[in-house]
């Protein structure tokens, strides 16, 4: 019986993300909260004859706090969409100020009433609100960092995408997994095209080539902003990037099966593999990279992979290392002040 919360269920992104998550037959109760338009979304969802129930909350009033908690109740995920987008000329940076505020704010209530439940984080930045999330828990000692994600995959389905364009005669977009290690933000973003399914194709590209690739994954958020004209950042393809993590936890908690997926994780000790990881990026205390997942969440960190990086992929790592650095700062001490 697995209940799934969506905290943003009526945005961009939470509208397209509840619609997948009403599709998959794993879930058994849908719980959708936002502060607005949420019942409609319900109600059209709701029609839909998938074995999913679905309930929507809403809160009365600013300081009705009962609707979040009675949405979060015995939730076993709950992800994050809540906030605001980004318009042409922002970074996900900019959106600190307010994003930061609502996510305290859903991080205390996912500590009251659904401590024990997967936490996947998709509201901007991600480098900084992962750590508010971790910090408000920890404040009221139920943080499980096994269980506390960034949703990063965005990133790995456009670097997949964005390689396969190059090669469209001998490739399908489908056939890639890369893995992207570092952030969510512009050059904390490090594509690792040269190890494993794409390294051959990868290493038949002109430096220019290689250049302006790693640098339309870093930046491809933009091109969507751009293309939106003010109307918002990626949502469906956002969407879909949070709903491919969700089912992979969802799978690790149903079959034997080995389920791995890179994610914005807090690089702690009680994660096997976490120190070796954390020493090998300089000890910064939160990094994407990729994990096994299993039935009590991230199960093992892969951080062999980062031995295996090419010297330019080194270098871009070391300019993500010092913005990483300072974003997961703001995000704690914004949490801790
Ligand atoms: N609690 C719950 N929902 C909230 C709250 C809150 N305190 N504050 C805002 N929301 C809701 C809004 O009402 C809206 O329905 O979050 C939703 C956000 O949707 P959009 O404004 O359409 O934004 P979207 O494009 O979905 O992006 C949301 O995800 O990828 C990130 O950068 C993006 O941070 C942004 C977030």
């Amino acid at each position: 019986m697995v209940k799934v919360a969506v905290l943003g269920a009526a945005g961009g992104i939470g509208q397209p993300l509840s619609l997948l998550l009403k599709l998959n037959a794993n879930i058994k109760e849908l719980s959708l909260f936002d502060v607005v338009n949420v019942p409609g979304v319900g109600a059209d969802l709701s029609h839909i004859n998938s074995d999913a129930t679905t309930e929507t909350h809403l809160p009365s009033s600013k300081e009705d706090k009962t609707a979040l908690l009675t949405a979060l109740k015995g939730a076993n995920l709950v992800i994050i969409p809540a906030g605001v987008p980004r318009k042409p000329g922002m970074t996900r940076d900019d959106l600190f100020n307010i994003n930061a505020s609502i996510i305290k704010s859903l991080a205390e209530g996912i500590a009251q009433s659904s401590p024990d439940a997967f936490v996947l984080v998709i509201s901007n930045p991600v480098n900084s609100t992962v750590p508010i999330v971790a910090e408000t828990l920890k404040k009221h000692g139920v943080y499980n960092p096994s269980k506390l994600f960034g949703v990063t995959t965005l990133d790995i389905v456009r670097a997949n995408t964005f390689i396969a364009q190059l090669y469209p005669t001998d490739s399908k977009p489908t056939d890639f997994n890369v893995n992207v290690i570092g952030g969510h933000s512009g050059e904390t973003i490090v594509p690792l095209y040269s190890v494993g399914s794409t390294g051959k194709l990868y290493e038949k590209l002109s430096e220019e080539q290689k250049k302006t690739l790693i640098n339309r994954v870093q930046f491809g958020g933009d091109e969507v902003v751009q293309a939106k004209n003010g109307a918002g950042s990626a949502t469906l393809s956002m969407a879909y990037a949070g709903y491919r993590l969700a089912e992979s936890i969802l799978k690790s908690l149903t079959s034997s099966e080995e389920v791995v997926e890179c994610t914005f994780l807090n690089l702690v000790p009680e994660i096997k593999g976490a120190e070796e990881a954390k020493k090998l990026v300089g000890g910064l205390d939160y990094f994407s990279l990729p994990v096994k997942l299993g039935k009590n969440g991230i199960e093992e960190v892969k951080y062999e992979i980062l031995t295996k990086i090419s010297d330019d992929e080194k270098k871009l790592l070391e300019v993500a290392k010092e913005q990483l650095a300072k974003n997961i700062e703001k995000g704690v001490s914004f949490a801790t002040q």
